[in-house]
């Protein structure tokens, strides 16, 4: 995707054997770049949210095994390495997926082979990812079509935290249907929920919309249900962290809270759900997804940019106040009216799930 005029990934391969991404943590109010030199690098990047989002924190992975490789290539590096990256964030399955897919690779080869190999995976799953999402897009762009032939008027789709091409390393799990639907022509409108604790949502999927020039309209989190009560909400659209085998959906803390309103009032609940997001070793969401718990100081604090042109951050709560930030949430596959992947969109059922995804 473009910024101002200039296409951008998220994360690329950059000169003197090193990864360069976009650090989010300044976004919306600044845009860096930051240079990742070795697997301690990317590690940081992922544990402090600097990259995020299920897919890319995935491709984030792969690359930091392929930095460890170019600096140590010994098993004893290469695990160490995989082991220390699949901990940095708990929650979304792509993580692991990935880094284990480069361990599964990377084992049996000899030492002297294994930097190689390590960047030419890491490339392919973060070029897999492209393709992924844009295939998403295509079958999303569909779903919202009908909608708008069905109402011949504009779409108002609502949308959680940030799926969109910052959560992936292009074109984003969620938003990839509306980019399609917005370049197709079709007149469409998007809320976005500000996704608290750390805004996604706010400072994100408004900032990217805003440079493809797709309108929106940020909304506090509360606010989806009534909307939607008043008819201003034809489709939410989520992403996920990770899709249990019988369609329970693990994304960020208050999808949930959306899916019981969407379905209360009608609403359909799409979740965009890439094949590495799907863990097929999991059923019941509820009790068996690992539920990233983050720092009181996300609750307790906010920060911006300040009427005088400064980034500062600030307390909200009282001094001393407790604060529990649980990062996600489990929406049962009951409430989710489709997954839209790769291959089409399937209904949250096992059997279905299995024989669309399995065995890609
Ligand atoms: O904590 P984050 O910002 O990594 O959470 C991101 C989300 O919850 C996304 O909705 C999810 O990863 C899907 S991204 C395509």
């Amino acid at each position: 995707m473009k910024v101002r005029g200039i296409p951008y990934r998220t994360i690329w391969e950059t000169a003197g054997g090193a990864v360069e991404i976009i650090d989010q943590t300044r976004l919306p109010h600044e845009f860096v770049t930051l240079r990742l030199e070795n697997m301690r690098d990317a590690e940081r990047a992922i544990r402090g949210m600097q990259v995020r989002g299920a897919p890319l924190i995935g491709v984030t992975g792969a690359y930091g095994v392929a930095l460890s490789m170019q600096h140590h290539a010994s098993d004893a590096a290469l695990k160490a390495s995989c082991d220390l990256l699949v901990k940095a964030r708990p929650t979304a399955v792509n993580l692991k997926w990935a880094v284990e897919r480069m361990r599964a690779l990377l084992s049996p080869l000899p030492e002297g082979e294994r930097a190689h190999a390590a960047w030419n995976e890491a490339r392919r799953i973060a070029d897999e990812d492209v393709e992924i999402n844009a295939s998403i897009g295509r079958h999303g762009l569909e779903l919202i079509q009908n909608l708008h032939r069905k109402k011949g008027s504009t779409v108002n789709m609502l949308t959680h935290c940030n799926a969109g091409w910052l959560a992936t390393v292009d074109w984003g799990t969620a938003l990839a249907p509306v980019y399609a639907a917005f370049d197709a022509g079709i007149d469409l409108h998007v809320w976005v929920d500000e996704t608290r604790p750390r805004n996604q949502g706010a400072s994100l999927t408004a900032w990217e919309l805003m440079q493809h020039g797709v309108p929106h309209t940020v909304i506090v989190d509360n606010a989806g249900g009534h909307l939607m009560q008043h008819g201003l909400v034809d489709m939410v659209i989520v992403g996920a962290d990770r899709v249990t085998a019988r369609g329970d959906v693990c994304n960020k803390i208050g999808t949930y809270l959306k899916a019981l309103a969407a379905h209360d009032n009608g609403v359909p609940f799409y979740v965009a759900m890439p094949g590495p997001t799907l863990d097929p070793a999991m059923s019941d969401g509820i009790r068996e997804i690992p539920i990233e718990e983050r720092g009181e100081d996300e609750v307790c604090y906010m920060s911006g940019l300040c009427d005088d042109g400064e980034i500062r951050r600030m307390r909200i709560a009282p001094l001393g106040a407790k604060a529990a930030n649980p990062a996600f949430d489990v929406t049962p596959a009951r409430l989710v009216s489709g997954l839209i992947t790769e291959r089409g969109v399937v209904a949250p059922d096992e059997g279905m799930i299995r024989e669309q995804l399995e065995g890609r």
